[in-house]
């Protein structure tokens, strides 16, 4: 076979392959040790000098031709078969994302939120106690007598190892936390403080562990009118219904004189406070009263001088009422299923102040 031939054949050979595999194929053909050209030069060994000067230029010619067309197509193969690689990879950039599972805020926590929100916007403060609380701040400090069933063994947590000279309980609501803040600022105070409360207790509608939020208004020349516009507001902001309907009943609480109770009134069939017209149920949310004189001197306050309210309410009632909620036990099972249904998406917080300053 004349060089040109051969030079022909690979060449096109080299133009034919489709793949870095086949194009391999011909390189090997050629210029592997058993390859056509590789062959060539090998005869050059055996020639005359003459022969040599003459032939050794074109078999070299031939080389250098066939090692620049195996280059350039294997570098046409590549960029083939990268833009392919590209156009197979392309991603769609208007597909949803696939966001990773998120929690949820508990229907309690929510409730809490909200609660600080609008009580902030009324000037509250967020004050806070321990729940292991000694028998003096959960009952004598406010004017529970030793008599009073509340302090009886099968409605409170005793703690069994407590000190000699104090008697620790699990608290059995938030008023304590009353006594602390009287005790450590000077009024004018406004504060709530949310928390868990714990009672020997558990039923449909009663846990031994549910949540309150306490309130504590001192200051000078407070009355029960001051009393009635906290809750009425609060109340509304809450529920977001401006025309609810409260209920302000005549009570009984050791450490409040006068005492009032607070009842919504709801829709039996929406489960939801209403306004007037709609209501047909009444819901105990609140216990109140103006602050009893006799807690005021406990805490080192001339009662002369300084009066104010309080108030305590269930938060857990609450969140049942709001959001429609029927079954307490629920609240603390951590069932996610429900915890999903009934969760509070993080970045959607409602806007409380919307509901405080309509
Ligand atoms: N501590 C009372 C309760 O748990 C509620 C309350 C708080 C009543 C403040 C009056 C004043 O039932």
């Amino acid at each position: 076979m004349s060089i040109d031939q051969l030079q022909a054949e690979t060449l096109a050979a080299i133009a034919a392959a489709t793949s870095p595999e086949a194009l391999e194929a011909v390189r090997v053909a050629a210029m592997g040790k058993q390859g056509s050209i590789t062959a060539l030069l090998k005869t050059l060994g055996g020639m005359s000098p003459d022969e040599r000067a003459v032939n050794g230029p074109a078999f070299n010619g031939l080389r250098e031709t066939v090692t620049a067309a195996l280059a350039a197509k294997k570098a046409a193969l590549d960029e083939a078969a990268l833009n392919a690689k590209l156009a197979a990879e392309q991603q769609d950039m208007t597909l949803p994302v696939a966001l990773p599972a998120a929690g949820s805020i508990h229907p309690v926590s929510q409730v809490m939120d909200e609660l600080a929100e609008i009580f902030a916007d009324l000037g509250f403060a967020v004050a806070d106690g321990p729940e292991i609380e000694d028998d003096w701040h959960n009952f004598s400090a406010l004017n529970i007598p030793e008599s009073h069933p509340a302090r009886a063994m099968h409605d409170t947590f005793y703690i069994a190892q407590s000190p000699p000279d104090a008697k620790l309980v699990l608290r059995t609501h938030t008023s304590p936390v009353q006594i602390r803040t009287m005790m450590a600022q000077k009024p004018p105070i406004r504060i709530i403080a949310p928390g868990r409360v714990y009672r020997s207790d558990s039923d449909a509608t009663h846990t031994p562990m549910f949540h309150q939020i306490e309130g504590l208004v001192i200051d000078k020349g407070i009355t029960l009118a001051h009393l009635r516009w906290t809750l009425e507001t609060f109340i509304k902001a809450f529920f977001e219904v401006d025309d609810v309907v409260l209920r302000f009943r005549p009570s009984y609480f050791p450490f409040t004189e006068p005492s009032v109770e607070v009842d919504v009134g709801y829709n039996s069939k929406t489960g939801k406070p209403a306004g007037a017209g709609q209501v047909d149920k009444w819901l105990e949310v609140l216990g109140s009263g103006m602050v009893h004189p006799r807690v005021i001197e406990a805490c080192g306050l001339d009662p002369n001088e300084w009066q104010g309210f309080a108030f305590g309410t269930g938060v857990d009632r609450l969140a049942m009422l709001k959001y429609g909620l029927t079954d307490l036990r629920a609240f603390f099972d951590g069932d996610i299923k429900w915890l999903k249904h009934n969760g509070f998406s993080a970045f959607d917080l409602p806007s409380i102040s919307a509901g405080a300053n309509p």
